[in-house]
């Protein structure tokens, strides 16, 4: 994939801005809070319609304004696509793709555009808390299949009901016979939208576990095994839907006490985490900073390879001020081991921070106050 132009209307500290991308490699240059961020958060969004650091959608809008726009030209495999996505400060979004409006902006975004982004914040992925980790998960699920969307949409829909009526059975001093009843009408939607996100979840697990186990081995010159776990709330997790349906009841079952005495949902993928296993000792626990990054590092560059593979698209890779926090050799494992025609977004407060091999070629964009001030190269 190949993003040919991108143009931000309102969108964060960018007023009006427009640029045409016609070399794999853009370097965006500037001093602290002036926006570089902001114009890779806009890129991934289109890729996953979310965004990690804006709470909503109102903080994605320039101050003072009704909307924002991001608009850009797309070269697929074999297509030319064109995104324009309209994001309103109330929190609508409308969404035309190739001229055509769409009925369902949220998901219709969905499939059509891949990204990678690898950022700080990535960082937190093996020591942060589990919801890093399940966003982690959700954000590249969001973009390899289009059901996961819908099927979370609808599961914390479920939630969020089951959760109201948890509370309030204790100021309606409702009988534990009607509140077992209500509870079964939103646990039937949760055992169903939940069970098919465990699945999606599992599949994704295992494929980038093989890829993610190969890039840590060949870091850490062959002293390193990796493993990754998924850590459910539900027993007995399989990778057979019915049987998955049957384990997540029976689970339900069992924590229904505990869900009362604490007034909200606790068992199902809304609670659940992953864990990353280093030569069999728990990562969150044991690994050193050096061994953090180098897991994370793996973890992005396998992302690639299963959106690659899943999509036969080569996604956009967006690298969000790495650089400071990766050693000459981990940029050099980075660098050689990108697929050859990868496009990719680097930002910067410092070039010197950057390899000069990833410097050959690339168009170097400055920026100050949300306004690209001059191009170089
Ligand atoms: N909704 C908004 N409207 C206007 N300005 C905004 C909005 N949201 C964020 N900003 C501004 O955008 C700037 C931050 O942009 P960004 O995070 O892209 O910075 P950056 O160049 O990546 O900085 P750093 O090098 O520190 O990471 C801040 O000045 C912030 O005030
Ligand atoms: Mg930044």
């Amino acid at each position: 994939m190949f993003l040919k132009k991108l143009k931000l209307t309102n969108f964060r500290n960018y007023a009006d801005f427009e640029q045409e991308f016609n070399t794999l490699k853009t370097i965006i240059i500037g001093p602290n809070a002036q926006g570089k961020t902001n114009i890779l958060e806009a890129i991934n969004i289109l890729a996953t319609s979310v965004s990690d650091r804006a709470e909503r959608d109102s903080n994605l809008v320039s101050w003072n304004n009704e909307y924002a726009l991001i608009f850009a030209d797309i070269q697929t495999k074999d297509d030319n696509l064109n995104i324009a996505l309209q994001i309103n400060s109330s929190g609508r979004r409308k969404l035309k793709i190739n001229g055509v409006a769409k009925r369902a902006p949220q998901a219709d975004l969905l499939g059509n555009f891949f990204c990678v982004m690898f950022s700080c914040e990535d960082l937190y992925l093996i020591k942060g808390s589990p919801s890093v980790r399940r966003s982690w998960l959700d954000s590249i699920l969001f973009q390899l299949d289009i059901k996961y969307h819908k099927a979370l949409q609808d599961y914390q829909k479920s939630v969020t009901q089951k959760n109201a009526l948890l509370k309030n059975s204790y100021e309606s001093g409702m009988s534990r016979k009607a509140l077992k009843e209500q509870l079964d009408i939103w646990n039937e939607q949760i055992i169903n939208f939940g069970s098919e996100i465990l699945i999606k979840r599992l599949g994704f697990i295992e494929e980038i576990k093989v890829v993610a186990r190969e890039f840590q081995k060949n870091i850490s010159k062959g002293n390193e095994e990796l493993d990754l776990i998924y850590q459910s709330t539900v027993t007995g997790i399989t990778s057979n839907i019915d049987q998955m349906k049957i384990s997540f009841k029976k689970s339900l079952e069992e924590s229904f006490e505990k869900e009362i005495a604490r007034g909200q949902s606790v068992i199902g993928p809304h609670r659940d985490d992953l864990t990353f296993l280093i030569n069999e000792k728990e990562a969150k626990s044991f690994a050193s900073q050096g061994q953090q990054r180098s897991i994370v590092l793996a973890l992005k560059l396998s992302e690639l390879k299963v959106i690659e593979h899943r999509k036969g698209e080569i996604p956009v890779l967006l690298l969000d001020d790495v650089f400071a926090e990766l050693d000459e050799s981990r940029q050099d494992f980075l660098l050689h081991n990108l697929p050859p025609n990868i496009q990719t977004f680097i930002t910067t407060t410092h070039i010197s921070d950057i390899q000069k091999e990833l410097l050959e070629n690339a168009k170097v964009i400055k920026i100050e106050s949300g306004k690209v001030l001059n191009l170089v190269g």
